[in-house]
């Protein structure tokens, strides 16, 4: 194993063994190569005649360039995007993304987080806590309704085990915190470590947890970690912020598992993609919270995953980097956001008062939802599928089929004023399947 990372091992052995325990092989093996990187950053502070360290290009003393390219681009430096952001990401917006962590979840107050890592969008920092925290067999606990590509990254690629809760009760009244108590505990008994990914606002529902829930999910994990089994809890906030109704908990559950048990290690995945619309920006963060007061740990794990971050894409857009940090620094950026969540507010609370009508009843029950892009409804008595080519055959209607019974809508992307003319849609459609 390479020497840095036979350091950094150590260093987290010493501060935490538990944690070095549920690090992968992989996880294991990773560290941030000195090499070239490291003396780049050295000439750059202190090369001030000549530096022909970097592997750009350079023109006088800026960064060498196109005019048809940067003729695209006003108001930023082209040295601030045409060169490499470091494997981390962006100092500045690293710093900035951590500040906003503690003002969107108050509760963080003197608790102790890694500075956040820029990850290429948030499926880029699922993939990095698959690679540094899944070995083959490893089992992620997962409710039976989740975004598809989750099965993608864990199983696929790093051939996790996934296994199922129920993600809501039969009646649809309300998520099964009781299916997740079961799974969670069975599969402690049977494993020393589990993986567990908590997203909320959850796709493909539009579920949030209440307070009360939160709390109750919350503590059962730190209960098995207390009991001796190694849990990996990511937290997927990828929706972050978009919560709707009074009840709904209006903080990430990273906030109270964020340094609960030395045998859990904390994982929030998150990013502008949705937070701040930037869906091709690709831009997310991964942040650590462990137990202890040792900044050498969660210093240790940034490093880890900026070599893996190296050794894949090796840095994330500068460009967007850039940008996004202008963006935070708007003095208007708050009341844009708000501006936009209130439209989004509206289009949600325009799904649950049209289907409050008694006409969808009998075709088709509706899951809880209370926050982010989506909700979902459970069909009675047509196939899903079906209906949904049926839909797009016949009223160039599209919607997105799951499984055998359910439908998700993206009221992210409806004019208020169509909600009630796709539902509309969606019932003459399975009146149209039901006459066969
Ligand atoms: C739950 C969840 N996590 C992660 C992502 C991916 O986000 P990104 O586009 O930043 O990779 C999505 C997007 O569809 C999602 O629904």
């Amino acid at each position: 194993m390479n020497p840095i990372a036979q350091e950094l091992n150590q260093t987290i052995k010493g501060s935490n063994p538990h944690i070095f325990e549920m690090l992968s092989d992989m996880g294991k093996a990773l560290f941030f190569p000195k090499g070239i990187l490291s003396q780049s950053a050295e000439a750059k502070l202190k090369a001030d005649k000549i530096n022909a360290t970097i592997g750009i290009a350079k023109e006088g003393n800026a960064v060498l360039s196109l005019p048809s390219i940067t003729r695209y681009i006003t108001g930023i430096d082209p040295d601030d995007y045409l060169s490499y952001a470091p494997s981390f990401g962006i100092a500045e917006l690293r710093n900035k993304w951590k500040t906003d962590l503690y003002k969107k979840n108050p509760s963080l107050k003197n608790k102790k987080v890694s500075l956040p890592v820029v990850t290429s969008g948030i499926t880029h920092g699922v993939s990095i806590l698959s690679d540094m925290w899944i070995d083959t067999n490893d089992v992620i606990v997962m409710p039976d309704m989740m975004w598809g590509n989750y099965n993608m990254t864990f199983c696929v690629r790093n051939s996790g085990r996934i296994v199922h809760y129920k993600t809501f009760d039969d009646g649809l009244t309300h998520f099964n915190v009781d299916s997740f108590e079961h799974v969670i505990r069975q599969q402690a008994k049977e494993n020393d470590k589990i993986v567990v990914v908590l997203n909320f606002p959850h796709n493909p529902s539009g579920y949030t947890l209440s307070e009360r829930e939160a709390d109750r999910v919350a503590h059962i994990l730190i209960d098995i970690a207390h009991q001796g089994t190694h849990v990996v809890a990511a937290c997927d906030d990828a929706y972050f912020g978009l919560f709707f109704e009074a009840e709904t908990s209006k903080e990430s559950i990273f906030s109270k598992l964020c340094g609960a048990d030395e045998r859990l290690v904390a994982i929030k995945l998150d990013g502008a993609t949705k937070e701040d619309y930037v869906w091709g920006f690709r831009t997310g963060f991964i942040t650590y919270g462990v137990s202890g007061d040792d900044d050498t740990l969660l210093e240790a794990l940034e490093k880890k995953t900026a070599g893996c971050i190296r050794g894949n894409i090796s840095n994330s857009s500068h460009l967007s980097q850039t940008i996004l940090l202008k963006s935070m620094a708007d003095e208007n950026y708050d009341a844009y956001k708000q501006e936009k969540f209130e439209l989004l507010k509206r289009r949600a609370l325009k799904m649950k008062s049209v289907l409050k009508n008694p006409k969808f009843k009998d075709a088709f029950d509706v899951y809880p939802f209370n926050s982010g892009y989506f909700m979902c409804i459970r069909l009675k008595d047509v196939n899903a599928e079906d209906l949904r080519v049926h839909l797009l055959e016949n009223y160039g209607t599209g919607l997105i089929s799951i499984g055998d019974k359910n439908i998700r809508v993206a009221f992210s992307c409806l004019e208020e004023n169509d909600v009630e003319t796709l539902f509309d849609i969606v019932l003459n459609g399975i009146n149209d399947l039901r006459k066969g």
